[in-house]
């Protein structure tokens, strides 16, 4: 009753409060400040009321004692509730431990949204138990947490020490178009839509563009969403992914493979010198060490020959790709043999006992896609014809990097249209590339939640997008 009567004031006698986000603080010790956040904890011992404030940027303790403890509004006080504080920053004392080694000594405050308590309060909504639609279906109420906006911030620190290796190595950001007319990694994957009365698809490569930007721009990069309508329910798979793709023009395969590895080593540098980035990935990825370079290469061919060293097998499948199944109705495993595409599960098998970052390269054509050029020369012995293509496999995720030298050569470009059954005419522009001033070229694309998974030791890369699209899910 008595805390109804209690009515507070910023008071205009006291000095003039510093408006401030949480992680500017530091330099304003001693001062009165003005910081505006959500309560993320709030407890109250013996009518003191101590405060986790946080803004995005940071948390804050603030402490509520006396009338400003007392109203109303602080002793209904629940999490989630936006405020605006007013007080003195000051030092924790010697002994006690808050974020930021200060605390706000609270002589003004007020609620400018109150979040509810009772049935529908946030701590009711959902926990770290609760079945995993019901997480995705709260996934905006989820990243407010302290893991999943951890994770959040460390991508955004990632996607920005990627720029700065790329601007350091002279390669130019562009932005390429998410509505095109071409496929890059096979029909079966598209998503089609209508645009004005034509077919057009959703982008699943920036590739072919990047290519064509090579004469003009010379070597390219972007980071664009890009699009698989696979139907793979694994922990690897978004039906919508962040693409970091680059392309290099006069270049051998060796220079593209040793590219690739310093622009992620020179990019992990960056996040573990910082402090901020270096302390996320500490909470996220206890004991995180950077890998060392160069990374192990091994061929396709060798690959293959471990992976029946090591009784790694793969399940045996019908020449329509149906998995053979026993009488008791498990799958069939065999042995992989030369020709062989190396599948999620045995990738992942190798990659773990190995425990390192490895290039799996020069895979046979028929397992890739049509623009990769072949190895000049080659003995094709085994009867495959082999490809100047790699991708790099990281412990826990497996591959985090699709990348090729690709076809230079115009006549040979026509052979791999024809091969595949692709018909040349809307690939008039790509062509192109080959008639006027061709140049040996390569490149590559990061998938970058794939990246972050292993960097901050995510389960699944669904961790790691801000809304993850996959199959059936579009919302939030
Ligand atoms: O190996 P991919 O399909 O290669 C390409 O698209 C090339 N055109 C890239 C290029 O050379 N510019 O995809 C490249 C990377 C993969 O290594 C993987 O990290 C990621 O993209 N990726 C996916 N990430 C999440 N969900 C999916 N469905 C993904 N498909 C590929």
């Amino acid at each position: 009753e008595e805390s109804k009567k209690i009515k507070l004031i910023d008071d205009p006698a006291l000095p003039a409060a510093i408006k401030s986000k949480i992680n500017k603080l530091i330099s304003l010790r001693d001062n009165r400040v003005r910081v505006f956040g959500w309560v993320h904890h709030v407890r109250d011992q013996r009518g003191i009321i101590f405060i986790d404030l946080r803004d995005g940027t940071g948390f804050l303790q603030c402490v509520l004692s006396g009338d400003v403890a007392k109203t109303y509004e602080a002793l209904t006080l629940t999490i989630e509730t936006s405020v605006e504080l007013v007080g003195t920053l000051q030092v924790v004392p010697e002994g006690k431990s808050a974020p930021g080694g200060h605390e706000l000594s609270v002589d003004y405050w007020r609620v400018i949204g109150a979040a509810p308590g009772g049935e529908d309060a946030f701590t009711n909504r959902f926990n770290e138990k609760s079945d995993p639609s019901i997480l995705a279906d709260l996934r905006h109420l989820v990243i407010r947490g302290e893991k999943a906006s951890s994770v959040l911030r460390l991508r955004a620190m990632l996607l920005s020490a990627f720029r700065a290796s790329y601007a350091r190595n002279n390669i130019l950001e562009v932005n390429t178009p998410c509505i095109v007319q071409t496929q890059v990694e096979g029909g079966a994957t598209l998503f089609g839509l209508n645009y004005y009365g034509q077919n057009a698809y959703l982008t699943q490569s920036s590739q072919l563009y990047l290519e064509t930007c090579l004469p003009a721009l010379g070597d390219v990069y972007t980071v664009q969403e890009s699009f698989r309508a696979e139907n793979s329910h694994t922990r690897r798979h978004l039906a919508e992914y962040t693409h970091m793709e680059a392309e290099l023009a006069f270049i051998t395969f060796d220079e593209l493979m040793t590219h690739i590895e310093n622009i992620i080593c020179e990019t992990v540098d960056t996040l573990m010198q910082d402090p901020v980035s270096a302390a996320l990935i500490q909470e996220l990825n206890p004991g995180f060490k950077a890998p060392s370079r160069p990374f192990k290469r091994m061929s396709y061919v060798d690959a293959i020959a471990w992976l029946s060293e090591h009784k790694i097998q793969h399940e045996a499948e019908d020449a329509e790709g149906n998995v053979i199944k026993d009488e008791a109705g498990n799958p069939r495993m065999v042995d992989h043999v030369l020709g062989d595409d190396i599948a999620e599960a045995a990738e992942r098998q190798m990659t773990d006992i190995i425990g390192l970052p490895i290039f799996l390269h020069s895979f046979p054509a028929e397992l890739k896609a049509f623009y990769m050029k072949k190895i000049p020369d080659q003995d094709s012995g085994a009867g495959l014809l082999l490809t100047e293509s790699c991708d790099l496999l990281m412990p826990g995720v497996g591959e985090i990097v699709g990348g090729s030298m690709r076809i230079a050569d115009y006549e040979e470009l026509f052979e791999a249209y024809k091969r595949e059954k692709m018909d040349p005419s809307p690939y008039f522009w790509f062509t192109d590339q080959r008639k006027y001033g061709t140049c040996e070229h390569g490149g590559y694309g990061l998938g970058v939640e794939r990246f972050l998974a292993w960097l901050a030791n995510r389960y699944t890369i669904r961790e790691c997008s801000l809304y993850p699209r996959w199959p059936g899910r579009a919302t939030p």
